[in-house]
């Protein structure tokens, strides 16, 4: 599922003009790269900090140049290339609305085999620069267990050809969508879900407040973007589309509306204003969907179905009928409490009022709460094997 632009809401403010500023390439990768790339802050971030002179905060471009030059690691295309067997279709991971993503082997000083995840941003793309920037710029700043690492990156332009590509940590357990949509995953279990809830609140929660000098507001909160770990740890990955959020007496960033159909909150779509609080809406939407297993929007349901939001709305939280929401692959073995609590939490989320929705900081706690919440009995299915909480992929 691609990431789009609605509509083009705030005209010339979206556009990113030249700031003539250096980009962490522009400090350190190969000469041919770009030497004067537009800022991923924008018009809007300058127009901003002009009217809140004495604020403290930092742009993440200023950032990104002290910590993210050191951090990242500048890739050679060649080297790229080879490891990942000149970008074969057999080591292709995925594909994204920006490109595609590439395991590669690399060797490490002492001649252990790495692998890596490279993804190679599509070359016609002509928003292909400006997410490649916000991620360079972004990741090379941000630190924190439930965000994946981006190792380096590459950029190259030739008179024939414009190369930028990323290197990440590898996630060896795909995204939070393929398990919970893919049926050739067995399904996770409830505790799983929780803990995955859990460490992707926390990761937006760390952009939101985590970061002394700068807000960031995350835009593309989606199952897809939710990686999983060996642990199934999440990470949230594709900052891409990522945005600094309004300065020091500022309620809002003004920007064209991007990110994912079903994901994005109602108000930013009909007023291109931007806050931490549309993150929270996404976020409310997840939660829905790791609840019942369901995508935001699934044309092949019947019409009353198809809008997840709107069916699960006929089955509040408290109502006699709330069971009916939940995925039919946890086979019931969930506590149902807790399940009301997390649809109740996800309510809150989806809340039309943005400032009536949680900031992720309580969202962080209520869900804790929520896990310490009495485990169902075990069935005597699983105190036989010994069940390690997942579920078996069929029943
Ligand atoms: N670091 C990584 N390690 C392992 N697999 C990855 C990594 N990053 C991405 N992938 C895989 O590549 C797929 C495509 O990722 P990508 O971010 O390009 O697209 P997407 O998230 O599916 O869509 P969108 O472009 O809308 O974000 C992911 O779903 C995931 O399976
Ligand atoms: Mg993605």
């Amino acid at each position: 599922m691609g990431c789009f632009t609605f509509r083009s809401g705030g005209g010339s403010k979206s556009q990113h003009p030249r700031s003539g500023a250096r980009t962490p390439a522009a400090k350190s990768a190969p000469a041919s790269s770009s030497s004067s790339s537009p800022s991923s802050s924008g018009g809007v971030h300058s127009k901003t900090k002009a009217s809140a002179a004495s604020t403290p905060t930092r742009t993440i471009q200023e950032l990104s140049e002290e910590r993210g030059a050191q951090r990242l690691r500048v890739f050679d295309l060649d080297e790229l290339g080879s490891a990942t067997n000149g970008f074969s279709r057999a080591l292709k991971l995925g594909e994204g609305g920006f490109g595609s993503v590439y395991r590669a082997f690399f060797r490490s000083a002492s001649g252990a085999r790495v692998v890596l995840a490279v993804k190679r941003l599509n070359q016609r793309s002509l928003q292909g620069h400006k997410q490649w920037l916000a991620e360079v710029q972004f990741l090379g700043v941000l630190e924190h267990p439930n965000l994946v690492k981006l190792i380096g990156y590459c950029a190259v332009d030739s008179e024939a050809s414009k190369h930028r590509l990323l290197v990440y940590e590898f996630m060896p357990n795909k995204s939070l969508d393929d398990h919970l949509f893919n049926r050739a995953h067995p399904p996770l279990s409830w505790r799983q879900r929780l803990q995955i809830m859990i460490g992707a609140a926390r990761g937006l929660d760390y952009l939101h407040e985590g970061v002394p000098e700068v807000q960031v507001i995350y835009r593309d909160f989606k199952a897809s973007n939710i990686l999983l770990d060996a642990e199934f740890k999440p990470k949230l990955s594709d900052f891409g589309l990522a945005r600094e959020g309004p300065t020091e007496g500022k309620t809002h960033v003004s920007t064209a509306v991007v990110g994912t159909h079903g994901y994005a909150a109602p108000d930013y779509i009909e007023t291109g204003h931007l806050t931490a609080k549309s993150d929270v809406w996404s976020f409310g939407v997840v939660l829905y969907e790791i609840l019942t297993g369901r995508r935001s929007l699934e044309r092949s349901r019947p019409a009353e179905e198809q809008k997840l939001l709107g069916w699960v709305r006929q089955h509040p939280p408290d109502s006699a009928g709330f069971r009916a929401i939940m995925d039919p692959r946890l086979g019931g073995r969930y506590p149902l409490a807790a399940a009301r609590e997390v649809a109740r939490l996800a309510d809150r989320c989806l809340g039309k009022n943005p400032k009536e929705r949680p900031s992720m900081r309580d969202v962080v706690e209520e869900l804790e709460r929520v896990l310490q919440m009495e485990p169902p009995p075990p069935l005597a299915a699983d105190k036989k094997k010994g069940g390690d909480g997942r579920l078996p992929t069929k029943r």
